[in-house]
């Protein structure tokens, strides 16, 4: 037990002193099949040498690591089994293997000896992996045509024709997705699940697909997601806000203007009320009210917006007051400053689905 520390003290401070010293720039190197991997490997020492040796083995978990090939001075003495694949040019200890297969993928060994007054010995391993590069991923929407919000599902689905060792991230506006109470992914994360879909899940989605040698993304693609009407307000032409008192020409016409965030476009209609009756005047988003054609001082008109694909409606009333009315245009030209007063007032807005 002692001896056996002793040992491997004593070799590991020969290792430090002997001033022979291998290294590596990457533990790690990541090759893609069927081209060329080169495995770079430095080593320096400052005593005189007649012998300088260097093998190359290989190993793969759970199996004896086996001997590609060495050399003593300049001369190469590979097995004969491997000969056509790896190549060595010493005193360069450096290790180009092609073409690289996927069952070249496990730890290359690199050992160098040296021997002068004494033999010098050090060693160094390198991992290497194997793979396909990405090839560009296509995401599909289902459904194709779209889904409503609060209603329907979205299902994304990244496929990729080629490459190992596939590592998908979804992303949403150049951002990555997280996952949350309506977001989820499968256990690749090659399938983003939307359940249920809301207005805020529109944007611009992709998939990148990595692996240890490459990355590609997917073309954006943005799902039909179906909403609304949020929003709804009406305005006049004046660019006044309704509930707002704004005078008016005995002959001027008021414009008013309903909109509604919604997709698709809302269809508008607008309703106006009489007496105990109700009549759809207008389609279209716009009324102009022709001042001298309102029969009496008030007048109530709703718009309604309703969106066809989600099935809601909404929408709003006001009241038209005229306060004051002449027929003459010299009396009306006289009394502008009291004026027609439009008194326009926005009651609240009754939601129906
Ligand atoms: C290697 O090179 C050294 C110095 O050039 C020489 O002394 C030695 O004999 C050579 N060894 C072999 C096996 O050729
Ligand atoms: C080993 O050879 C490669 C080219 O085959 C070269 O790039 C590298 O610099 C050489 N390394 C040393 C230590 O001479
Ligand atoms: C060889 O090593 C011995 C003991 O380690 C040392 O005394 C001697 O000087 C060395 N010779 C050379 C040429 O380095
Ligand atoms: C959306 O997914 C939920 C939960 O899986 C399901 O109950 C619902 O029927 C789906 N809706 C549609 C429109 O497929
Ligand atoms: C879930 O996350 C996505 C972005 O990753 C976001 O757009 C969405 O609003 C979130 N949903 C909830 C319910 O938090
Ligand atoms: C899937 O994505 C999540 C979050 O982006 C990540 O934590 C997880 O490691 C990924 N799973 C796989 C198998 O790539
Ligand atoms: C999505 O992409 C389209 C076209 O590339 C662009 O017009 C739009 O602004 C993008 N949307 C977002 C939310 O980035
Ligand atoms: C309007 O309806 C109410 C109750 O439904 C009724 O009492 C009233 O007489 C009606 N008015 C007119 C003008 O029809
Ligand atoms: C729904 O409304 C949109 C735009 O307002 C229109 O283009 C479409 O034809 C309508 N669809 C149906 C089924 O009525």
């Amino acid at each position: 037990m002692w001896l056996r520390v002793l040992t491997v003290f004593l070799l590991f401070v020969a290792g430090v002193c002997s001033g022979l010293k291998v290294t590596v720039p990457s533990h790690t190197v990541h090759g893609i099949r069927g081209q060329a991997l080169y495995l770079p490997v430095h080593y320096g020492f400052h005593t005189p040498a007649s012998d300088i040796q260097i093998i190359w083995l290989f190993e793969r978990p759970h199996t004896m690591p086996k001997y590609l090939l060495g050399s003593v001075n300049k001369s190469v003495v590979p097995d004969l089994e491997y000969q056509h694949k790896f190549t060595m040019m010493p005193p360069n200890a450096s290790l180009l293997i092609y073409p690289l297969q996927f069952a070249d993928e496990g730890n290359y060994i690199v050992k160098v000896n040296i021997q002068g007054n004494g033999t010098l010995s050090s060693s160094q391993k390198i991992q290497v992996t194997v793979d396909d590069p990405v090839m560009k991923p296509v995401v599909q929407s289902h459904p194709d045509s779209g889904a409503v919000e609060y209603v329907g599902n979205i299902t994304l689905i990244c496929q990729v024709k080629g490459g190992t060792r596939l590592v998908y991230q979804w992303r949403k506006n150049g951002k990555p997705v997280c996952i949350n109470s309506s977001h989820s992914f499968s256990p690749q994360n090659n399938t983003l699940w939307i359940v249920p879909v809301t207005k805020e899940d529109i944007g611009n989605y992709s998939c990148l697909v990595s692996n240890p040698v490459s990355e590609m993304e997917s073309d954006v693609i943005m799902p039909t997601i179906y909403y609304g009407p949020y929003g709804l307000q009406v305005n006049s032409d004046k660019g006044q806000k309704l509930g707002e008192v704004f005078t008016v020409d005995l002959g001027e016409a008021i414009l008013f203007d309903c909109s509604a965030d919604s997709y698709p476009p809302n269809t508008y209609s607008w309703i106006q009320r009489s007496d105990n009756t109700t009549y759809v005047i207008k389609h279209g988003p716009r009324l102009e009210v022709m001042s001298e054609k309102v029969a009496q001082k008030t007048a109530d008109y709703v718009c309604c917006a309703y969106n066809n694909m989600t099935g809601r409606r909404d929408e709003a009333r006001f009241t038209v007051v005229i306060t004051s009315v002449g027929k003459c245009v010299k009396e009306q030209t006289f009394i502008k400053h009291k004026g027609l007063i439009a008194l326009v007032s926005q009651m609240p807005v009754k939601k129906t689905t």
